[in-house]
Parts: structure tokens; C-alpha cells; sequence
């Protein structure tokens, strides 16, 4: 984090001062109160990582500034002094949320130990939501099956850029693992003790994604009632995943390539600035290019996110890579049910490597899961395949040699059902088949039909 911005709330002027100038010494950027009045107006008009607020004040008293600055900004940590060590104040204040206390008197030496603590302790809550889950998806270039040479090239581009901090642009049609491929970036990067946090820019409104990226202050819009920290702010250090980039409204890749080039972000409905420190990996199914070209998508954003491209083939162009991913997810999905499966036998693996798989990787994991979950023998057999798998071009193909009608039988058949739709209204029917009524009653004659 840049450096952290700490509120002291505390009456005692000579008090104030010393904590104030300890806290500067240490880099920290310190605004002081000496009421709980000014102490809330301060921070509304800015955003404070801790609080170190004094129990008793003047005014509104320290558990009142508490709850208020909670109830601003949920993220906010707050330290309490008191003079007055009850158990009582400093377990009611804990209960509103107060991460830490100290008892009056205290050396300066404590302030700085209490205030590093719980300040590691904030850091740590702020990225913890979104560091869940992500030891699951801490991905090495192990996790990216393949050895076609389509894979491979993908590879050896992640291996190269990894490093950099350039912005990079992952194309690919859905399911074929562009986020996969962004947290190798990103897991094979400088950046990677820091989170990655993907948004997808297709899901929100322009508002709210506006919002969810840059950040906004407490009464910016109708039920903005706290500050809050965009993504920008809290992946500092870290990556941004932009997904579905290609959905971004005109007006948002205006402030995006903004925040891009200027490495600073303006929260909605501040007025203040604040420095970021980011790696921006971008993704779309989209022809980003063609959208440049008919003028939906910006061609200077454009040139800026895709500094490195990186294409992902559909999975119908790496077909050897089928039999891996396939073995891949059936090791995967046995573990994680318990299953005892060993192997893949050779009629489904035929059926998996024939077909075209449209929904890409995604699908291939999604049909392997469903296999691994009704087989009930050592073997996965093709029994537990979907029907869909199993029609291939070619079956259908005899399908409609062995089916094949004449043109006669065609209209014959047609004419019946139209007049039986109609209950023998031959008007009607006429006027269903776009011919007049004389030319129907040639035809079913010469068809062979009932003109009755
Ligand atoms: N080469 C690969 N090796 C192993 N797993 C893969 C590979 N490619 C994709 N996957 C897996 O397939 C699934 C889909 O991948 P991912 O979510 O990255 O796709 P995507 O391109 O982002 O899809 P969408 O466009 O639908 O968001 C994930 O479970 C991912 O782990
Ligand atoms: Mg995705």
C-alpha cells in the first residue's frame, strides 16, 4: 500500500501533537481532531486505513465516532485509547468493532506496535475477500494442458510477458481458458504475493461497473452511503482480470484509458486523485478490432490494452490436446468425488476427440464431471457421454441419404398436413401454400390426394 492514512481523534492537544509527529516519522500520512465533530467531517471528505480515536471526548465521545466511522466505511480499522481501562468500555467497544485499545498512560513505542499490528491486520482483512479462493486458483503454467503447438506458442508468450508489467489483451471464444491463462500472468509475475481480482465488465451497469472499478465516496449517488474503495485501489501492486472487455460503455473506455495512462484513479464523486500501482490483463470474445473500426470501441484504448495480444485457440483447433485435458479432468473430478475411474476407454475417447466442441475446454470439463459422476464401473465408458457427442457430421449425413424423400413425396406429405391443419378447408389451404385454389386441386390430383 502507498502509505497508510491514519485519523487521530484525542482532546488532549499536547497528547495529539506527540502522537501525530510519532505517526508522520513513521511515513504515515496523518490527518488530527480534537472533537468527535470534526473527527466525522474529516472523514468524510477523505478515506482512513486506521482511526486511533480516544474514548472520552468533548462532544461526541469515542464510541459514537466509532460506530460512525464503521458504519462510513466498513473497512476502516480503529484503534481505541482510554484513560478510563474498564473492561466494560473496551469490550463495547470491540463489540462496534474496534480492532485494538490501549490503556492510557502509553509510551510512543506501544502506539507504533499497536498501530503496525492492526495496520498488517487491515491490509490483510482488504485482500483477504478476494485472496479466497485464489490459493485454488494459484495457477502455475502446470495448470495449462496441452502440447499441440498451438498450446505451446500460447505458453512461451505467458513465459515471456509474465514478468513485464505491459498490459495485455487475451483473446478467445468462450470456455477456451482466458482467465486461466490471466492468473499464470499473473501467478508467474513480480506481482503475485498480491491478488488478482477479476471483474467482469459485461455484468454491470456503466454505473456501477464505474463504481466497481475507480471507487466512490459516501454520497456520490443515491445509495452510495459509504466510502468505497474500487478495485484499482485494492488490487495496488496486484492485477486487474478486465473480462468481457468489449462490453465497456463508450463513455467508461474514455476514464479507463485515462486511469491507464495516468496510473491514477478518481474515485465517483471525488474530487481527489489517488496513485495506483497496477497490471491490467484484458479479455474478450469479441472482434475488438472490427468494433474499432465501426466505432463502438476506442481505437487509442484499444491500442493501449493490447500492447502483448494473446490468442487462445477453440479447442476444435488443438484436437491432440483432447486426450490430455480429457485424462486431466477425469484425475480432477475422480479425486474430488471420490471415484475410483482409472481410464478412459478407447470408443469414448473417440467420440471426445470427435467432436467439434463448441462450448471449448469448459465444455470438455463439464462433459468429463458429468461421466465421472454416473460411471459406476473402473472404466469411463461412452454409456456416460451425452447423446450430443455421439452425432457426428457423418452419422447424420447417412441419416439423410437413407431418409432422403423425392420432391413429390414431399409436397404430397406437405399438402396433407397443411389441409389436415386447415380440417379440408381447401381456401384456407390455398392460401397457407401461396397458390390459388385451382392450382391445388391440380396438384393434389396429379399427387394423387383425395380431392374429397
Ligand atoms: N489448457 C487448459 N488446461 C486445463 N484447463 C483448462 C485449459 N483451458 C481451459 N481450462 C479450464 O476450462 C475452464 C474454462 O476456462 P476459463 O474460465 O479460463 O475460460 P474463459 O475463456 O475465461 O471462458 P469465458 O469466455 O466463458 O469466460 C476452467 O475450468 C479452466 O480451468
Ligand atoms: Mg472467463
Amino acid at each position: 500500500m502507498p502509505s497508510e492514512k491514519i485519523l487521530v481523534v484525542e482532546d488532549d492537544p499536547k497528547m495529539l501533537k506527540a502522537i501525530t509527529t510519532l505517526l508522520q516519522k513513521q511515513g504515515y500520512e496523518v490527518t488530527s481532531s480534537v472533537d468527535g465533530e470534526s473527527a466525522l467531517i474529516q472523514a468524510e471528505q477523505g478515506e482512513f486505513d486506521l482511526a486511533i480515536v480516544d474514548l472520552k471526548l468533548p462532544g461526541i465521545d469515542g464510541l459514537e465516532v466509532l460506530k460512525h466511522l464503521r458504519k462510513m466505511d466498513k473497512t476502516v480499522s480503529v484503534i481505541m485509547m482510554t484513560a478510563y481501562a474498564t473492561i466494560d468500555s473496551a469490550v463495547e467497544a470491540m463489540k462496534e468493532g474496534a480492532q485494538d485499545y490501549l490503556p492510557k498512560p502509553f509510551n510512543l513505542e506501544e502506539i507504533r506496535i499497536v498501530v503496525r499490528k492492526v495496520l498488517e491486520r487491515h491490509e490483510l482483512l482488504l485482500k483477504n475477500k478476494y485472496l479466497q479462493g485464489q490459493l485454488k486458483g494459484r495457477y502455475k503454467f502446470g495448470n495449462i494442458i496441452g502440447e499441440s503447438t498451438k498450446i505451446k506458442e500460447v505458453l512461451e508468450i505467458i513465459g515471456k510477458v509474465a514478468a513485464s508489467k505491459s498490459t495485455i489483451l487475451v483473446y478467445g471464444e468462450t470456455g477456451t481458458g482466458k482467465e486461466l491463462v490471466a492468473r499464470a500472468i499473473h501467478f508467474n509475475s513480480s506481482r503475485a504475493d498480491n491478488v488478482f481480482l477479476p471483474v467482469n465488465c459485461g455484468a454491470l451497469s456503466e454505473n456501477l461497473l464505474e463504481s466497481e472499478l475507480f471507487g466512490h465516496v459516501k454520497g456520490a449517488f443515491t445509495g452510495a452511503v459509504s466510502n468505497k474503495r474500487g478495485v484499482f485501489e485494492v488490487a495496488d501492486k496486484g492485477t486487474i482480470f478486465l473480462d468481457e472487455v468489449g462490453d465497456i460503455s463508450q463513455g467508461l473506455q474514455q476514464k479507463l484509458l485515462r486511469v491507464l495512462e495516468e496510473g491514477e484513479v478518481q474515485p465517483v464523486g471525488s474530487t481527489n486523485r489517488k496513485k495506483v500501482d497496477v497490471r491490467v490483463i484484458a479479455a474478450t470474445n469479441k472482434n475488438l478490432e472490427e468494433m474499432v473500426k465501426n466505432g463502438s470501441f476506442r481505437e487509442d484504448l484499444f491500442f493501449r490494452l493490447s500492447v502483448v495480444p494473446i490468442e487462445i485457440p477453440p479447442l476444435r483447433e488443438h484436437k491432440e490436446d483432447i486426450i490430455l485435458l480429457a485424462q486431466h479432468f477425469l484425475g480432477i473430478f475422480c479425486k474430488e468425488n471420490h471415484k475410483p475411474i482409472q481410464s478412459i476407454s478407447n470408443e469414448a475417447m473417440e467420440i471426445l476427440t470427435g467432436y467439434d466442441w463448441p462450448g471449448n475446454v469448459r465444455e470438455l470439463s463439464n462433459v468429463i464431471e458429468r461421466a465421472v459422476l454416473l460411471e459406476e464401473s473402473e472404466t469411463l465408458e461412452q454409456e456416460c457421454l451425452p447423446d450430443r457427442l455421439k452425432i457426428s457430421e457423418s452419422a447424420e449425413a447417412q441419416i439423410e441419404v437413407e431418409d432422403l424423400q423425392t420432391l413429390e413425396d414431399v409436397s404430397r406429405n406437405y399438402i396433407k398436413q397443411v389441409l389436415e391443419a386447415t380440417d379440408g378447408n381447401k381456401s384456407k389451404a390455398a392460401k397457407i401454400l401461396g397458390i390459388n385454389r385451382t392450382s391445388l386441386w391440380r396438384m393434389m390430383r396429379r399427387l394423387k390426394l383425395d380431392t374429397d
